[in-house]
């Protein structure tokens, strides 16, 4: 089954946004890169960038079943949404979190997240290059 790789919202000017923070590379460099990780290790992706919780939400909902584990950058719903870690339970796969950024070393919003203690691992800091070792890490616990 393939992996579910989840983007939240602004990640679709990643590139362009704060390229200081978060790099030059954009959504379809870290779409490509995932793609390619999991494809050496057998695994296909699923991939979705919103901007939109619902919808985000919806995708989680219909992946149940269908889904070996989930990469998830929530960007700024990594701070505010119960709903989202509500949803994320539900296909009842391994969760890997992702941050381009090194979150605790910026605000202080910046220092809680919800998805956290429902993740198995927290990637932070390491910039596409996290996605990488999210995916490497996913298939170590799924396959
Ligand atoms: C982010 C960090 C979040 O605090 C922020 O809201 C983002 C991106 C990161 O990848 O570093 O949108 O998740």
């Amino acid at each position: 089954l393939p992996i579910l790789l989840l983007n939240g919202p602004n990640l679709n000017m990643l590139g362009a946004r704060q390229p200081e923070v978060y790099g030059t590379a954009t959504l379809e460099d870290v779409v490509a890169l995932v793609e390619r990780t999991a494809a050496e290790h057998g695994f296909g992706v699923q991939a979705l960038q919103t901007n939109h919780e619902g919808e985000m939400i919806d995708a989680i909902g219909a992946a149940r079943g269908a889904i070996s584990g989930i990469v998830i950058n929530p960007a700024a719903w990594t701070h505010t949404s119960v709903a989202l870690i509500d949803a994320l339970v539900l296909p009842e796969v391994p969760i890997i979190e992702v941050h381009l950024s090194n979150v605790h070393a910026r605000e202080s919003f910046r220092h809680h997240s919800y998805v956290s203690p429902i993740a198995a691992g927290v990637i932070a800091g390491f910039g596409i290059a996290g996605y990488e070792y999210a995916v490497r890490h996913l298939v170590t616990l799924v396959s």
